[in-house]
C-alpha cells in the first residue's frame, strides 16, 4: 500500500484526454499500476487450502479447464487475506477504487460483481427511504423497478420523448422536466430524479441544466448510465454524468469498456451523498465471495482506459463513422448520425452505437437480425421493430465491419430477391397513441407483495395492476405494478396485442388477462 501510494509516474497525465474531458488529478495514484492483477500475480504459487474448491484448477471439471485455461483458475480467489475483502477494502480493491474514482473523477468508487443492477439497486437504495418518492422516465431498465420495489418507494414517471420513424424512446424533454421539478406539487416531494443517460441507442441530453434544477430544488441527481462509461475518455462523446455534476453513477464498465460481463461501477460524489450509507447498502447487497476475476477485469479496464483511452475510443468512433457512412449508401437503409441532436430528449449522440433503420426495406429490424446471424454468422446488439442496433468497439476491426456491411448488402438483395417476406410492409403498422400515464394507487413494493388474481383484460377496469405491461413498440411500459387499470388502458392494450411484435412483462403474452391485486 505504502509502496503503491509513493509510485509517482506522472505518465498516466501524458494523455491527451481532449479539452473537457479530465485525466486523473492525483499525482500519488500511478495509473499504470493494476493493484488487484499485482496481487493475484503474487498469489499463484500459494499453495491453496481454502475455497473454491478447484484449488487453482487441479480440481476442476477437465471440460471446463481447457474452456477457460489454467489461468483462469489460478485468478478465481476470493475471501483471503493476501487478497483484500470487497465489502471492507483495505489492500488492493481499495487501491483499485481509488485509481478509478481518480480516473472517473468520483469521490468514491465502488466496483461491482453483480452487474449495472447492481450499481443501480445501490444507488437507489441509499437514496431512498421507505415511503419516498421519485422522479424517473416511464421507460426504465428493469433493475430500477427492482431497486425502487426494494426500497418501498413511489415513482414519479415523466415520459420521454418518442421517436415516430425511428420506433423507440429518446430521453426526457429537458425543458418539461425542470418546468415539472419547479411547479408541480407532486414533484416536490420527490427525494430524487433518476435519468437514463445515454439511452441504449446512444442518444444522450445535456445534463447540466437538469442537474441545476435537480440541485435547486434540495434533490439528488442519479443516474444510469449503463451505456457511456467510455464518455470520460474522448472529447467527441457526450459529457459523462459525473461532470454534468450527478451525485450517484451507476456505469457499465462490461458493456462500454474491456471489463468482464457482470463487472460495472458505482460512482458518488459530492455532499449530498450520505457515503457510510452507500457502503451499508453495497455490503447488504453484495455476495460476500465476489469473484476477483471480476474484480481484476475492473482494474484492467480503468488502466486501459488510463492509459489508451483516447486512442482506442478515438479508433471505435473511426469505425463506426465509415460504417454509419457506407450504411448510408445503401438503398432502403438508415443510419441516423448528428442530425438528430437538437430535438427535445437529444442533445449528444454516442457514434459508436451505429442504428441501422431496416424499415424502408419493409422488414422488420428482427428479421435483419436473424438474417445477419442465421445466414451470415453475425451477431448485432439487439433489434427491434424498425432497427437493428450494433455497438462498435475498440475491440472490432475493419474486417468485422467490412463483414456486417457485406451483410447488409446481401440482406438488401435478399428483400429484393423476394428470400425475405417483407414482414413490416405486410402488418401495415399504425400504432395507437399512448394512454395517459395511469394513476397509482399503490406502491409497486406493495403491489406485488399482495395477493393477486388474474382477471379477463375487459373485465380489469379499476383494479390495481400486480405486474408490468410493455408491448413493441413502443417500449414504454403501459402498466406498472400499482397502477390503475383505466378504461382507455384496456383500449390501448386490446388494440396493440394484435399489433405489438413483442410482449414483455406480463404473464399472460396475449393480454387476454391481466395480473391485479385482489384485496387492498
Ligand atoms: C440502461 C440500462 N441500465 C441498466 C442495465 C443493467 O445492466 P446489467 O445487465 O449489467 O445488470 C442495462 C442492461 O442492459 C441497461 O440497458
Amino acid at each position: 500500500m505504502d509502496a503503491f501510494r509513493e509510485f509517482i509516474p506522472g505518465a498516466a497525465n501524458r494523455h491527451n484526454y481532449g479539452q473537457d474531458r479530465r485525466g486523473p488529478q492525483n499525482p500519488r495514484l500511478s495509473q499504470e499500476r493494476a493493484p488487484i492483477i499485482e496481487c493475484l500475480l503474487r498469489y499463484r504459487d500459494t499453495v491453496r487450502l481454502h475455497m473454491p474448491g478447484h484449488r487453482g484448477g487441479k480440481g476442476a471439471d477437465p471440460l471446463l479447464l481447457s474452456l477457460l485455461g489454467q489461468e483462469t483458475f489460478l485468478s478465481d480467489v476470493t475471501g483471503v487475506p493476501a487478497m483484500d475483502e470487497l465489502h471492507e477494502p483495505q489492500g488492493c480493491i481499495r487501491q483499485a477504487q481509488e485509481l478509478a474514482a481518480d480516473l472517473f473523477g468520483a469521490g468514491h468508487t465502488f466496483f461491482m460483481v453483480n452487474g449495472t443492477s447492481g450499481a443501480i439497486h445501490t444507488m437507489v437504495l441509499s437514496a431512498l427511504d421507505d415511503g419516498d418518492y421519485i422522479i424517473i422516465p416511464r421507460n426504465i431498465h428493469k433493475s430500477i423497478l427492482s431497486a425502487i420495489i426494494m426500497a418501498g418507494a413511489n415513482p414519479l414517471f415523466v415520459r420521454p420523448v418518442y421517436d415516430e420513424y425511428l420506433g423507440f424512446a429518446l430521453g426526457v424533454d429537458a425543458q418539461g422536466l425542470i418546468r415539472y421539478l419547479q411547479t408541480n406539487p407532486d414533484a416536490r416531494q420527490a427525494k430524487a430524479v433518476l435519468l437514463v443517460n445515454p439511452t441504449y441507442y446512444g442518444t444522450s441530453q445535456n445534463l447540466r441544466p437538469i442537474c441545476e434544477a435537480v440541485h435547486g430544488q434540495g434533490k439528488l441527481l442519479l443516474v444510469d448510465e449503463a451505456h457511456g462509461p467510455h464518455f470520460h475518455f474522448h472529447r467527441n462523446l457526450p459529457e459523462p454524468a459525473l461532470r454534468a455534476g450527478a451525485d450517484a453513477v451507476a456505469q457499465g464498465a462490461h458493456k462500454m469498456l474491456g471489463a468482464l460481463t457482470q463487472a460495472s461501477m458505482l460512482h458518488v460524489q459530492g455532499p449530498r451523498i450520505d457515503l457510510a450509507r452507500t457502503k451499508a447498502w453495497f455490503q447488504h447487497l453484495t455476495s460476500t465471495s465476489a469473484s476477483y476475476l471480476l474484480l481484476a477485469s475492473l482494474d484492467a479496464a480503468r488502466r486501459q482506459m488510463a492509459l489508451s483511452g483516447p486512442e482506442l475510443i478515438g479508433r471505435a468512433i473511426e469505425l463506426a463513422g465509415m460504417l454509419r457512412e457506407e450504411v448510408n449508401h445503401i438503398p432502403g437503409l438508415y443510419c441516423f448520425g448528428s442530425e438528430i441532436t437538437g430535438q427535445p430528449g437529444v442533445d449528444a449522440l454516442d457514434p459508436t452505437k451505429v442504428t441501422v433503420t431496416v424499415r424502408e426495406l419493409g422488414i422488420t429490424g428482427y428479421q435483419a437480425e436473424t438474417f445477419l446471424r442465421d445466414k451470415l454468422g453475425i451477431q448485432v446488439e439487439m433489434s427491434d421493430l424498425y432497427n437493428i442496433l450494433v455497438i462498435v468497439s475498440f475491440g472490432n476491426t475493419e474486417a468485422d465491419i467490412r463483414a456486417l456491411l457485406e451483410g447488409l448488402r446481401s440482406l438488401r438483395r435478399a428483400v429484393e430477391a423476394g428470400e425475405l417476406p417483407r414482414d413490416l410492409q405486410a402488418a401495415q403498422q399504425s400504432i395507437p397513441d399512448l394512454p395517459p400515464i395511469p394513476e397509482m394507487a399503490l406502491s409497486p413494493r406493495q403491489a406485488v407483495q399482495s395477493k393477486w388474481e388474474r382477471v379477463p383484460l375487459e373485465q380489469s377496469k379499476g383494479r390495481i395492476s400486480a405486474e408490468v405491461v410493455t408491448c413493441y413498440p413502443p417500449g414504454i411500459p403501459i402498466l406498472y405494478p400499482g397502477e390503475v387499470i383505466s378504461q382507455e388502458t384496456i383500449d390501448y392494450l386490446r388494440i396493440i396485442s394484435r399489433l405489438a411484435f413483442g410482449i414483455s412483462g406480463p404473464e399472460d403474452k396475449t393480454l387476454t388477462t391481466l395480473r391485479v391485486v385482489r384485496d387492498v
